[in-house]
């Protein structure tokens, strides 16, 4: 007879692995399975996330920033260092150091929870008595069966038509993250949030760096102010990004990738770089989760179709993460996670999107939460706006990064903070006061109110809330 268990997750990700601890802190006898390899063929859970997203580009960030600092930054300080150099492979090397320790830390909690985890594929094998036979493709095959399925399976990277990624010379972000040797040329392929991301580290390194974005607009999401000033930003640091370019035909040769495109102006360019990096948004992942055995729908994106609650159509079986819609975030996938877990044990698990902070780890950091004021105006919301800028901040004088500002957008009646958008220093950090607030309802008079310690950049928040009532102290 086959393992039996209450919940089987199927995907090790943010979304799975969260899930399935979750699931097992309720008191359910919890399975996950996840087929991450790593360079070993051993285990290596945590999903995209841990292993070529957000993990290791965070780690390839701070290397490339602490670089850009002793080369353009120490000096200021009265700090002579001369002969800085980049040891390419040390880098990756402490990369994957520390994805391995948040694999290993992975695999310590699902021991401590008592999750059983299966190394391997999972897929549908039919729907069976009060439940689902899933089969595990591992080192052996076996079955195991639950009463509760969790899909967790993630995305992928979504290719240029005719153009595979070879991860040599046309780079997905699995090869973005494990460049050998700082490249003469770089080229991007969508200046979106790996865009940016990747693009940094690679500029800091010392590669020419060209972006080429499809849309007219820098970071259509993003509230326009805070767009305006990353744009400048990044141009100074030398990051060149066109927009409105139509990519044509790319050539894959043994010299490098030649771009073939035509500019906003509609005049045809031709873009020669040693490496590309595709980031042109990412595809759910159902490969090999065998949905045709029981039915499971999906839409036209391939995306599992879920209600709110992160039901399927199947009864039993539920997804969450990047397979499913909504932004495709890590701590989104993780919050529906836990609300699916505690959904099964008949609890309220609820996850409000209106208060999912989105985070770009560039220099400067943009980070935002809630509506911008472009998507206020465009819903006829009558809002008042606040700004401060980080050059009247002493904290952010005193680190020397006084580029940016925290912008308030409030309800013009009621004072309810609809929106807070940050781009400057820290802002990854400085946004969750901001997320806290609005999951409250707090008003922009109740952060105005509060006591923020001198000096601190979160101060500016305070500010910006102030100048929401036009009554700023600092400038
Ligand atoms: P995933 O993390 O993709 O995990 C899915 C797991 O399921 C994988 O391990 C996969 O191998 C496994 N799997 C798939 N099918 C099966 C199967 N049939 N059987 C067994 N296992 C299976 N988000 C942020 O919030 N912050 C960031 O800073 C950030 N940075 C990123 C940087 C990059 C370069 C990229 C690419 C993404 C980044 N993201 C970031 C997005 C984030 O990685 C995803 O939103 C998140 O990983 C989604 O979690 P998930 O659990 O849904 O899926
Ligand atoms: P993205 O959706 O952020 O950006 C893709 C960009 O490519 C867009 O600007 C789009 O207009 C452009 N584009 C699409 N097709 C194009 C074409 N044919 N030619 C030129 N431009 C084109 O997707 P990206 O950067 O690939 O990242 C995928 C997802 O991963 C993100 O949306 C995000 O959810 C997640 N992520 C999150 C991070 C974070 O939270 N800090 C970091 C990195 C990724």
């Amino acid at each position: 007879m086959s393992k039996q268990f209450d919940v089987i997750v199927i995907g090790g990700g943010p979304g799975g692995y969260i899930a399935a601890i979750r699931a097992a802190q309720l008191g359910f006898n919890v399975a996950c399975i996840d087929e991450w390899k790593n360079d070993k063929g051993g285990p290596a859970p945590g999903g995209t996330c841990t292993n070529v997203g957000c993990i290791p580009s965070k780690a390839l960030l701070q290397s490339s920033e602490h670089f850009n600092h002793a080369n353009h930054h120490f000096a200021e300080h009265g700090i002579t260092a001369t002969g800085v150099s980049m040891d390419v492979a040390k880098m990756l090397a402490r990369k994957n150091t520390v994805v391995k320790q948040n694999n290993d830390g992975i695999l310590y909690l699902f021991k401590k929870n008592k999750i059983a985890f299966f190394h391997g594929r999972g897929s549908f094998l039919k729907a069976a008595e009060g439940g689902y036979e899933i089969k595990v493709d591992g080192a052996a095959e076996e079955t195991i069966t639950g009463k509760q399925i969790i899909i967790a399976t993630g995305s992928n990277a979504r290719a240029l038509p005719g153009t595979p990624f070879d991860e040599v010379n046309v780079l997905s972000n699995d090869g973005a993250l494990n460049i050998g040797a700082v490249p003469k040329k770089l080229g991007l392929i969508g200046s979106g949030v790996i865009g940016l991301e990747m693009g940094s580290v690679w500029k800091r390194l010392g590669a020419d760096v060209t972006i080429l974005e499809g849309l007219p607009t820098f970071l259509g999401a993003v509230d326009e102010g805070v767009a305006k000033e990353a744009f400048k930003a990044f141009t100074k640091q030398g990051l060149k990004i066109e927009l409105g370019v139509k990519v044509g035909e790319i050539k894959n040769g043994k010299k490098g990738v030649s771009v073939a495109y035509t500019n906003a102006k509609g005049e045809a360019q031709t873009l020669d770089v040693d490496k590309l990096i595709v980031s042109i948004g990412r595809v759910p992942n159902t490969i090999g989760l065998n949905p045709e055995a029981v039915g499971l729908a999906l839409d036209e994106r391939g995306a599992i179709v879920v209600d709110a609650d992160c039901k399927t159509n199947l009864p039993g079986v539920w997804a969450v993460g990047d397979v499913v819609r909504g932004p495709m975030l890590a701590h989104k996938a993780e919050e529906e996670g836990v609300a699916v877990a505690e959904r099964i044990a008949g609890q309220h698990g609820h996850v409000n999107f209106n208060t999912i902070p989105w985070v770009i780890y560039t220099s400067p950091e943009i980070a935002w939460v809630g509506r911008t004021e472009q998507q206020l105006k465009a819903d006829g919301v009558a809002y008042k706006a606040g700004q401060f800028p980080f050059l009247a901040n002493g904290r952010a004088r005193a680190l020397g990064d006084t580029t940016g500002f925290v912008k308030f957008l409030a309800d013009a009646k009621t004072d309810e903070i609809l929106g807070v958008h940050i781009v400057g220093p820290q802002a990854s950090e400085l946004i969750s006061e901001a997320v806290v607030a609005m999951e409250f309802k707090a008003s922009a008079e109740d952060i105005a109110r509060i006591c923020h310690a001198h000096p601190s950049l979160s101060e500016a928040t305070k500010e910006a809330a102030l100048a929401v009532d036009k009554r700023t102290l600092n400038f």
